[in-house]
């Protein structure tokens, strides 16, 4: 075991307020003055007082016993709906990795794989929760601004719902997969003359003049969804190893889904089935090109500096403004984890790594591999850890990057002795 001692979860034990408003156990609060609102009594993002984040808060939150059947919904008691608009996503894979294990020289290594789900990425846990929210408040119009995946899995589980969706992406920035998925399934798509915080900004002003209901991590329904990706490693980390994790390594860009995780784990500790030495330590690993989590993180500030240029191969996670980092920086610090920034080079070496135990995973998904290795490197992760490594998005999201880190087809005669010559050389 690591050392447990620099663990300061805050909140053993704190028992959930009883909020102001009527609620059938479940409200949404204000992530910095409190306020809380009844959950679907009307659209809103973020607290009418001060604009901070909204949380879904429950009067009991559930610990492990309460859980079961298949998937997301799997996790129900801790959602705030009963049922979805489903399309079986979660139950992903926990894959070993042998090598990767022993080159990195950790006591166990896991890749917990959430391009495995309905859509290729982790998107869809929060869609099936986010989408069935939408229907419950009686919306039509569903956006959002993205990187790609996120739109791939609005379109597929909004017209699931039977819903129209609209999503804005940054021009020449997103990967073919996902524009092919966000078409196919019938979205209408709008590329935005700029980067993925601009179109987040215009997308914020659509939904605030009520012109669509944003399904982005802004909203505290989807991240209830994301949750599940940590009830699901810790359970299935203990009934294949007999341990939980002592770290979660996950890639960043608006960091919900870090804030997710953090939210999963507090709510365990809140249950008493998870005491707060046993949290793992979240570790979050951006981009060089696209790092302010991580600049926040190293600068010991919650005030996140907004990158107006990003640059790098793993788009998912070109993002200059966390929009979650409230959340999510007290989820880093709190369970003891850390922020790492990583090149472009170190994310592809990473991806070739996986694929060479059989696990194709976009560039985004790489960096927590290669973020695990770094802090490795620096000894900041010890030989005895027990770690899950995070993969986002499956590799046929990213297909010319996929190519460009793979070795190339060779052109060969059509004829068996020219092949077999070919085979000589
Ligand atoms: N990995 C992948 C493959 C992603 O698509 C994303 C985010 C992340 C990691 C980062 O997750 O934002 O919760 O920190 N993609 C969003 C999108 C932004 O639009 O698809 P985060």
């Amino acid at each position: 075991m690591s050392d447990q001692a620099a663990h300061p979860l805050a909140l053993e034990g704190t028992p959930s307020p009883t909020p102001s408003v009527a609620t059938d156990g479940t409200w949404l609060e204000c992530i910095e003055c409190g306020e809380t609102f009844a959950p679907f009594s009307a659209i809103r993002y973020t607290c009418d007082d001060c604009t901070g984040l909204l949380e879904v808060r429950y009067a009991d939150p559930p610990g492990f016993d309460a859980f079961s059947g298949t998937g997301v919904w799997r996790y129900r008691d801790a959602l705030p709906l009963e049922r979805g608009v489903s399309a079986q996503e979660g139950d992903t894979p926990l894959y070993r990795v042998p090598r990767l294990e022993a080159e990195i020289g950790v006591e166990a290594l896991r890749i917990k794989h959430e391009g495995m789900n309905p859509t290729g990425s982790f998107k869809d846990r929060g869609m099936t929760v986010g989408v069935a929210v939408a229907r419950e408040l009686g919306v039509d119009r569903l956006a959002c601004a993205s990187t790609g995946n996120t739109s791939a899995a609005l379109a597929a589980y909004g017209s699931r719902g039977g819903m129209e969706t609209l999503v804005l992406l940054p021009a020449g920035k997103v990967a073919a997969g996902k524009i092919a998925q966000a078409s196919l399934h019938g979205a209408r798509i709008l590329e935005v003359d700029g980067n993925f915080d601009t179109c987040l900004d215009i997308v914020q002003d659509l939904a605030a003049r009520g012109a669509v209901y944003l399904l982005n991590s802004l909203n505290p329904f989807r991240l209830e969804g994301q949750k599940t990706i940590g009830f699901e490693i810790l359970e299935t980390f203990d009934r294949e190893y007999g341990a939980w994790p002592d770290r979660i390594v996950l890639p960043v860009g608006n960091a919900g889904n870090t804030s997710a995780l953090y939210k999963a784990f507090r709510e365990l500790v809140e249950a008493g089935h998870l005491e707060p030495a046993d949290v793992p330590k979240l570790t979050g690993v951006q981009a060089e090109g696209a790092a302010p989590m991580v600049e926040a993180v190293e600068n010991g500030t919650n005030a996140v500096r907004r990158w107006d240029e990003v640059e790098t191969r793993a788009t998912a996670i070109r993002i200059g403004n966390p929009v979650n980092a409230p959340k999510a920086l007290p989820g880093i610090r709190e369970t003891g984890g850390t922020a790492v920034a990583v090149s472009d080079e170190a994310i592809t070496d990473a991806q070739r790594d996986l694929a060479t135990e059989g696990i194709g995973v976009e560039p985004a998904s790489a960096a927590s591999v290669a973020g695990l290795r770094a802090l490795r490197e620096r000894g900041i992760v010890g030989d005895d850890e027990r770690v899950a490594c995070l993969t986002t998005g499956h590799l046929l999201k990213d297909p010319e990057a996929a190519a460009a880190a793979g070795s190339d087809p060779e052109p060969v005669p059509g004829d068996t002795e020219g092949v077999l010559a070919a085979l000589e050389e």
